[in-house]
C-alpha cells in the first residue's frame, strides 16, 4: 500500500532538532508513510524542504511565498527571485504554497493577489503544478487561478464549497483534504469529498498542524495520515488501502508526471 502525504512542514521548529526529526521520519516509515511533499513557505522553508527531499527517499519539495510569510519578507521582489531559482532543482515539483490568507490578512488584499498572481505566472512560466492556500478567500482564489487556464494544481486542506470543488475539477484542479475531515463540525466537507472524482482526490496532514480526532491538539505527524485516509475511503464507500493507492497515484501524477529525471529508487519506483 503507498501512502502519500501530499502537504507536509517537517522543518518546522515543532519537530525539534535534527535527531528529534529523524526519531519523527523513522516513525513514519514504519506507519508505512512512502512518500511525502514538504512545502515551503518563504525561501527559507523552501531551501530546507529541498534539503529534506535530498535527504530521503520518497520526499519531494514545493518552493513559493505563502500569504502569511509575505508580510515579514524585507525584499518579495528578490525573494521571489529565489524562488525561481529553487525551483529549477530537481526535487521541486511544484510551487507552493502560494494563495490568500483573508483570516490573517484580511485588510491586504491587492498586495496578495498580486504576489499570488505572479506566483501562479512563474508557475505557468516554468509549467510546474501549484499548491493553493485558501483561508476565508475562496472567491477571490478561485478568480485569480482562472486567470492562469494553462496552470494546474492543488488547492490544499480544502475548505470552500461544493461549487468551488465542482469548478476546480472541471478545470483540471485536484482537491486536497487534511485531517479536518475528522473533526466532528466537518459536516460540509463531508458531503463534499465523495463527489470529488476519484482521480482528483489527494489526501494531506499539513502537519505540525491540523491533527486528526482522536488526537487534535497534539502535534500532527504523517503516521496519522491513516486516520483522514480511513475518515475520507468510510465516506466513499472504499477500502482505506484502495483510497491510499489512489491518492498516492494522484499526487504522483500532479506532482511527478512532469519530472522523469525523479527516479531516486523505491519511492519512485513504487508508484504505478
Ligand atoms: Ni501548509
Amino acid at each position: 500500500m503507498l501512502l502519500f502525504d501530499s502537504h507536509a512542514h517537517y522543518y518546522d521548529e515543532r519537530f525539534g532538532n535534527d535527531a528529534e526529526r529523524r526519531a519523527v521520519l523513522d516513525k513514519i516509515r514504519r506507519a508505512g508513510v512512502t512518500h511525502v511533499l514538504n512545502a515551503g513557505t518563504n525561501p527559507d522553508t523552501s531551501r530546507q524542504a529541498l534539503k529534506l527531499a535530498e535527504e530521503n527517499e520518497g520526499f519531494y519539495a514545493s518552493v513559493g511565498l505563502h500569504p502569511e510569510d509575505l508580510f515579514s519578507l524585507p525584499d518579495p521582489e528578490a525573494a521571489l527571485a529565489e524562488i525561481e531559482a529553487l525551483a529549477a532543482h530537481p526535487k521541486a515539483v511544484a510551487i507552493g504554497e502560494i494563495g490568500l490568507d483573508y483570516h490573517w490578512h484580511g485588510e491586504e488584499r491587492a498586495f496578495q493577489k498580486e504576489w499570488f498572481a505572479r506566483q501562479l505566472a512563474l508557475a505557468d512560466r516554468l509549467g510546474l503544478p501549484v499548491i493553493v492556500h485558501d483561508r476565508e478567500a475562496h472567491g477571490d482564489c478561485l478568480e485569480t487561478v482562472c486567470r492562469f487556464p494553462q496552470v494546474k494544481g492543488v488547492f490544499h486542506s480544502f475548505s470552500g464549497s461544493r461549487e468551488t470543488a465542482a469548478q476546480l475539477v472541471r478545470r483540471g484542479w485536484y482537491i486536497s483534504f487534511s485531517g479536518v475531515i475528522t473533526f466532528k463540525n466537518a459536516a460540509r466537507l463531508a458531503e463534499i469529498l465523495p463527489v470529488v472524482p476519484e482521480d482528483r482526490l489527494l489526501i494531506e496532514t499539513d502537519c505540525p498542524y491540523l491533527t486528526p480526532h482522536p488526537y487534535r491538539g497534539q502535534r500532527n505527524d504523517s503516521s496519522y495520515l491513516i486516520l483522514t485516509a480511513e475518515r475520507a475511503a468510510a465516506l466513499r464507500g472504499v477500502s482505506p488501502e484502495a483510497l491510499c493507492d489512489q491518492t498516492a497515484a494522484n499526487a504522483a501524477a500532479l506532482f511527478l508526471g512532469g519530472k522523469a529525471a525523479l527516479s531516486d529508487g523505491p519511492g519512485k519506483a513504487a508508484l504505478p
